[in-house]
């Protein structure tokens, strides 16, 4: 674009030609930013993706973003310096530390999940501010933010809508629904002394259930059985459960989770009656998990070990989840059953993953 061009933009104008427009993810290098930025990048092989992650991004991410950053989201002169050089209209901030971990170290927890989401909801206000244009801001939230306060109360409780049961027993929880509220206040509030229209910025939030990839491993969550259980068997290990056989939670694969996140993006936004949205595709058992894996792979051998914490996080957390608001507002459809995930995508992705076969 030549100078005298330029010289014909507004201000605003001139800071968006100034800045090259990209799509931010934080924990490109985690289990989901890996499927989402792959998703980004097969939809349109054009949009400029910054990956930030804590550690090195695989080079398969790498090879798919404009730039990949190693930080730390709590270090808000490198998002600044981000900021200097992107134009960012989407942030996709899966950056967390998930549940268990969380639990064994709450102080930093609070400061990664709550004090780092502030960081990006505060580089995205800044960036409406600049060039007046709404960012949308996606946060993976979770199952964690409810509470049922013993296993009997969550036998009774069964399948739980949006707005029950929110008082999380973990540090996870209290930090994502502490995030979600943040989200949906500068999402709806911020500026009301100011403004008759009040808001900076578009805020959309879902609250996922355990998630299971057929190429990579969780670490640090307490959902983890699930796809630790389905990766030992593939891998032809005999695998000890951390709850008990009876231990029912809600599941979904990470292509589902990641076609998820892009329906609720590209959704209207006047569509949308509330900020986060539960999502779900099967709720098994751990010992009904096991049996399913075990008529694929024959051989797996699982002990049932509840370890103690764990156990207890896990009777907190819903046997199943209501997502008839993200049916109605934005279209969601769950395709897998827990068959058909396996016989669809996790047996398949598996193999392939581990050369079986
Ligand atoms: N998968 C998360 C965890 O176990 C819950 O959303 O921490």
């Amino acid at each position: 674009m030549s100078s005298a061009h330029l010289s014909n933009l507004s201000s605003n104008d001139q800071d968006l030609a100034d800045r090259r427009t990209a799509i931010l993810v934080t924990g490109a290098g985690g289990e989901m930013g890996h499927g989402l930025i792959h998703a980004l990048a097969d939809r349109d092989p054009e949009c400029a993706i910054v990956g930030l992650d804590l550690r090195p991004t695989e080079d398969s991410i790498g090879a798919l973003c404009t730039e990949t950053l190693t930080g730390d989201i709590r270090d808000t002169e490198m998002l600044e310096d981000l900021a200097s050089r992107y134009h960012f209209g989407h942030v996709f901030h899966l950056a967390a530390m998930l549940s268990s971990n969380a639990e064994r170290a709450p102080l930093l927890a609070y400061e990664v999940n709550v004090g780092g989401t502030m960081n990006l909801l505060r580089l995205a206000i800044a960036e409406r501010d600049r060039t007046g244009q709404l960012p949308v801001v996606v946060l993976p939230s979770t199952i964690a933010v409810y509470g049922l306060s013993s296993l009997a109360a969550k036998t009774v409780a069964g399948t739980i809508t949006e707005d029950e049961f929110l008082e999380p027993r973990t540090m996870y929880g209290c930090n994502k629904l502490a995030a979600e509220h943040l989200g949906r206040y500068f999402n709806d509030h911020h500026g009301q002394f100011e403004s008759e229209t009040p808001g900076s910025l578009d805020f959309r939030s879902i609250r996922f259930p355990g998630i299971i990839s057929a190429e990579t491993l969780p670490s640090g969550g307490t959902t983890d059985y699930g796809p630790e259980m389905l990766h030992a068997a593939a891998r032809g290990e005999a695998y000890t459960c951390f709850v008990r056989a009876d231990s029912q939670l809600p599941f979904m694969t990470m292509p589902e989770a990641v076609r998820a996140i892009l329906e609720l993006t590209d959704a209207p936004r006047s569509s949308l009656s509330r900020a986060s949205y539960n999502v779900r595709s099967f709720a098994p058992t751990a010992a009904e998990l096991a049996d399913s894996i075990r008529t694929r792979f024959t051989d797996l051998d699982v002990t049932f070990e509840p370890t103690p914490g764990r156990q207890l996080i896990v009777d907190g957390w819903p046997a199943d989840v209501d997502d008839a608001a993200a049916r109605c507002d934005w279209g969601w459809a769950p395709t897998h059953t827990l068959d058909s995930a396996l016989d669809e995508y996790l047996i398949p992705g598996l193999k392939a993953h581990y050369g079986l076969e």
